[in-house]
Parts: C-alpha cells; sequence; structure tokens
C-alpha cells in the first residue's frame, strides 16, 4: 500500500501534554527546526496541552525557527504551555461533562494540520491516540515523563534529569545529616513507579530505597538503621518513592481543588516510625517539584533531539499512529496503541535492584 507523503506546504501541530519535565522544550526546538528547513512545513504550537483547541479562536503558536529563543534547549518546561487534568471525551463543565473531541478535531484540520505530534505521558498518548483515530489525524508520540514508566521505551524524556536532581538532593543531605547524627528521609516523585527513588538511590548513596513495586516491613528498615549505628555511622539516608503505601496499603495523598488527587506525604509517615522505633532523630524532606523544572541535562537534551527528529521523519515518511522510543542506544518507533498497552513498571530482576542489594542497601523486605 503507498503512503501518502506530505507537501512542502504542509502544516505540522505540535503540543506538550501532562506534567511538564525538562526537555520538552528541546523537543520543541528539534521538531521546529527539524519540519521546517529540511521539509518546509508550518509548525503550528497547540496551546496547553489539547486544552487550546477549547477555544474558538484556538490558543496557538506559529512556530518559526527563525524567531524561537536561542536558549531555548537550555531551559526547563515548555514554551508551549500543558496541562494534566481533562479529558477532552469528558471535559468537566458548569453544565456537567461534555465531549469536546468533535469540536478539537474540527479546530486542527480548519488550521490545515492534518499531522500532529504529540509530547506526553501514557495518560495523554492515550487521549491524543483517541483523537486521531477519530479525526483521521496522523499522529506521532514522543515519551516524556520524570516517572520513567510509558512501556515500550527504555527511557522518557525528563526521567535522567530528576534523577540528577534526586542524586543531587541526598549529596547536600548526607553532609548535613552526618553533622547532626541524623536520620534524612527524602521522598521523590512516581505516581506509580519507583524508578527515580531506584536509581537516585543508587547513585546517591542511600542505605534504604523504598520503591512501590517492593513491598517492604518497617521493621526490617528500622533493624536496618539501627545496625548501621551500631557498626558506628552516625547518619543514614532514606530514599522513599511518593507511591510507596503505608502498612494498611493506603497511598497518602491529597486532594486539590477540582478534585484532583496527587501523592506525598510518605516521607513524614516512615519519619515518624523510624525515629520511634530508631530513638533517632529523623528530618523529612519532600523534593515535589524541583524535580520537574530546571535545564535539561546533557541526557534529556540528546533524547528530546533525537526523538524530535525521528517523529518528524515518521511524518514525513507518510507514518502515522507511532510512538518514538529508545530501545538498544537507538530511535526506533512503536505501534502507538502497543506503548499505550504496556506499563512500565520496576522488574524485580532489574539490574539496578541487583546492584543495590549486593552494596547492602536495604529495600524493607
Ligand atoms: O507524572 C508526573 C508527576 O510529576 C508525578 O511524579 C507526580 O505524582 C505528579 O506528576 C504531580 O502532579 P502535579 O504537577 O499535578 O502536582
Amino acid at each position: 500500500m503507498s503512503v501518502a507523503r506530505p507537501s512542502s506546504s504542509a502544516k505540522l501541530a505540535l503540543l506538550t501534554s501532562g506534567g511538564d519535565c525538562a526537555g520538552l522544550n528541546a523537543v520543541i526546538r528539534a521538531v521546529v527546526i527539524h519540519a521546517t528547513h529540511n521539509y518546509g512545513w508550518e509548525v503550528i504550537g497547540i496551546q496547553e496541552g489539547t486544552h487550546g483547541l477549547l477555544f474558538d479562536p484556538p490558543h496557538i503558536q506559529k512556530l518559526d525557527p527563525g524567531k524561537l529563543d536561542f536558549e531555548l534547549f537550555r531551559k526547563g518546561g515548555t514554551i508551549l504551555g500543558t496541562t494534566n487534568k481533562g479529558d477532552p471525551f469528558s471535559l468537566d463543565t458548569p453544565t456537567g461533562k461534555k465531549d469536546c473531541s468533535k469540536e478539537m478535531i474540527a479546530r486542527l484540520k480548519a488550521l490545515g494540520c492534518g499531522m500532529l505530534i504529540g509530547v506526553g505521558g501514557d495518560g495523554s498518548m492515550s487521549i491524543l491516540k483517541r483523537l486521531a483515530d477519530l479525526g483521521g489525524i496522523r499522529l506521532v508520540g514522543i515519551p516524556k515523563t520524570i516517572d520513567n514508566d510509558v512501556g515500550a521505551t527504555e527511557i522518557s524524556i525528563g526521567f535522567s534529569t530528576a534523577v540528577d536532581i534526586a542524586t543531587e538532593a541526598l549529596d547536600r543531605l548526607q553532609p548535613t545529616a552526618a553533622s547532626h547524627n541524623r536520620v534524612m528521609v527524602l521522598e521523590v516523585m512516581g505516581r506509580d513507579a519507583g524508578h527515580i527513588a531506584l536509581h537516585a538511590g543508587v547513585a546517591g548513596g542511600a542505605d534504604v530505597i523504598l520503591i512501590p513495586e517492593i513491598p517492604y516491613d518497617i521493621k526490617k528498615v528500622a533493624a536496618h538503621i539501627n545496625g548501621i549505628r551500631k557498626r558506628g555511622r552516625n547518619f543514614a539516608l532514606i530514599i522513599v518513592s511518593e507511591a510507596v503505601p503505608t502498612k494498611e496499603g493506603r497511598k497518602i495523598g491529597k486532594v486539590f481543588a477540582g478534585g484532583q488527587k496527587r501523592l506525598g506525604g510518605i516521607g513524614d509517615y516512615i519519619g515518624e516510625q523510624i525515629a520511634e522505633m530508631c530513638q533517632a532523630e529523623v528530618r523529612v524532606t519532600v523534593l515535589g517539584h524541583v524535580q520537574r523544572g530546571g535545564p535539561p541535562n546533557a541526557t534529556d537534551r540528546t533524547l528530546a533531539t533525537a526523538m524530535g527528529v525521528h517523529a518528524v521523519d515518521l511524518l514525513a515518511k507518510g507514518a502515522g499512529d507511532r510512538m518514538v522510543c529508545w530501545i538498544n542506544r537507538q530511535v526506533e518507533s512503536v505501534k502507538l496503541g502497543d506503548a499505550i498497552a504496556t506499563y512500565r513498571a520496576i522488574e524485580q530482576s532489574d539490574s539496578m535492584i541487583t546492584a543495590a542489594r549486593a552494596l547492602g542497601v536495604c529495600f524493607g523486605n
């Protein structure tokens, strides 16, 4: 079957969706430069994910490579804005839920865009696929999330920088812990998976790593801390993923306006028990959104650049319904549906778990 390749006057829509992370601006830069200079397309940025398409006229930004900030790839956040709220197929409105998908597709088509690059996590990717399927729009997804839990790719944009930030936090907590004979607990993000805690825990020399993929027993954590103290070390570092549950299996969090549930607080829960069980002075740091902002590191810049270029090349070949991924040191792509259908939690056989255990790190089990 022959595929229709876009003409040089084609228009490409580009959006970032879901929680922001470091590296999004580097993707935007790569897509805009490659699509414009090498294929002659016009790139239209949709503002705030699909949200920009809810307005008439739509909230858009023409992305001209000549007018892009030269420093863009170094900068955190996303110049297009993003949102991790609302599903266009069932959007909260003052008069109840509304399906806005058809008007969004119509606006995209009225802009002359038959191609879309969506940079997002698994949730955004599913929504974009439904929209694209419905509207006959050729979609290529680019995976980004500090949580690194998108299936079918070894790494997502934003993860590496988040790990650097969490590692630096442990580096900074260690001397103050040692100076005050304290146990420091660092709570990091990861809504469902513990990738940030595992990688930063290994890189930052945590004594205990708690992740949702490994059920823990607080008595074992306390015994490990007591062992360290008995052997003469006066401080200890614990890193815990926000998705780790309490003893009863409850995830701690908060409900924000509009009913949005967000995790946070397991660090305090663990800290209080360790203080009591080990008779130790404990302090808790919740790293929060610091992990998402700030300039992307070199890995996220290179990943974003390679993925952005590959996404444009796929569309240029007439492809669609694909997600760009990083496999075996290469940019590849998979069927979008296959990527969405898989989820990337930490496997028990993960080499980082093996390495950490070999060095005596406690996972609480
Ligand atoms: O999915 C990315 C993420 O940063 C999670 O790690 C975290 O649980 C969530 O988003 C926080 O969302 P918000 O920015 O809405 O507080």
